[in-house]
């Protein structure tokens, strides 16, 4: 008799579901709907569709503008390379769609880099109802700070990986599916000096007032 775990066992239920590209692990319908109501009205858009599929999305994101789209699966691109060599290539889209079937972390903050004023659609797995190996929880730990984040962690250091870049990150939409959570954000570029409230060219009595002060002091205050 096998000696794995109810969770363990339907961890390996579902990774086989994600192998053979089952619709009830990737829920096409309940994405569908939240992009239709996120980009209502909107045309003419450049699109990016990461871990694109078979499609379900790109065929309402077509509706919406021009869709590039890549899938390792289908030969079409992996992502992971395609989205350096778009930033390379200095792209810029209006919609970003990151779908992979584990944690999108490896794309910050430097997917923030391909958007200026943008919305960014994220398939975020729940760490709670996972099973959570150590390296996973590494994982975690190196983006998050915690081995087992909770949402609000979770948005509140994709909102800072933005400002890495300089792109001020809100939370617009979040749809609770079940395992994961599909969050849309808005992504808009903002002055460094404007953002903090400084100036770029600090004013004489203001250097002298930092001229003699540690470095630790002027990192922290
Ligand atoms: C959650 S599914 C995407 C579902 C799709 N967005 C849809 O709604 O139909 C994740 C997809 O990522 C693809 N994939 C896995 N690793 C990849 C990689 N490194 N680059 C691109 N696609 C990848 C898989 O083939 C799978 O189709």
């Amino acid at each position: 008799m096998s000696d794995k775990t109810y969770r363990a066992k339907q961890h390996d239920r579902i990774r086989r579901k994600q192998k053979d590209n089952d619709d009830t692990v990737h829920h096409p319908q309940e994405k569908i709907g939240q992009i239709q109501n996120v980009l209502k009205g909107e045309n003419g858009l450049k699109i990016l569709e990461l871990f694109a599929g078979k499609g379900n999305l790109s065929a309402i994101y077509q509706q919406y503008g021009k869709v590039d789209a890549y899938d390792k699966k289908l030969k079409t691109g992996d992502s992971y390379l395609e989205y350096h060599r778009l930033i390379a290539e200095g792209k810029i889209y209006d919609v970003v769609d990151l779908d992979p079937y584990g944690f999108p972390n490896r794309f910050f903050p430097d997917v923030f880099l391909l958007m200026e004023d943008a919305y960014l659609f994220v398939t975020m797995p729940k760490p709670f109802v996972n099973v959570l190996n150590g390296i996973t929880q590494q994982h975690l730990t190196c983006y998050y700070g915690m081995g087992n984040p909770t949402l609000e962690v979770i948005v509140k250091k994709i909102r800072l990986y933005g400002l890495c870049h300089w792109r001020e990150v809100k939370l617009i939409d979040e749809l609770d599916m079940g395992r994961l959570w599909r969050l849309v954000f808005s992504v808009k570029v903002v002055k460094a000096t404007e953002y903090c409230g400084v100036k770029n060219r600090p004013d004489k009595k203001d250097i002298e007032k930092i001229k003699n002060k540690p470095v630790q002091q002027l990192m922290f205050e």
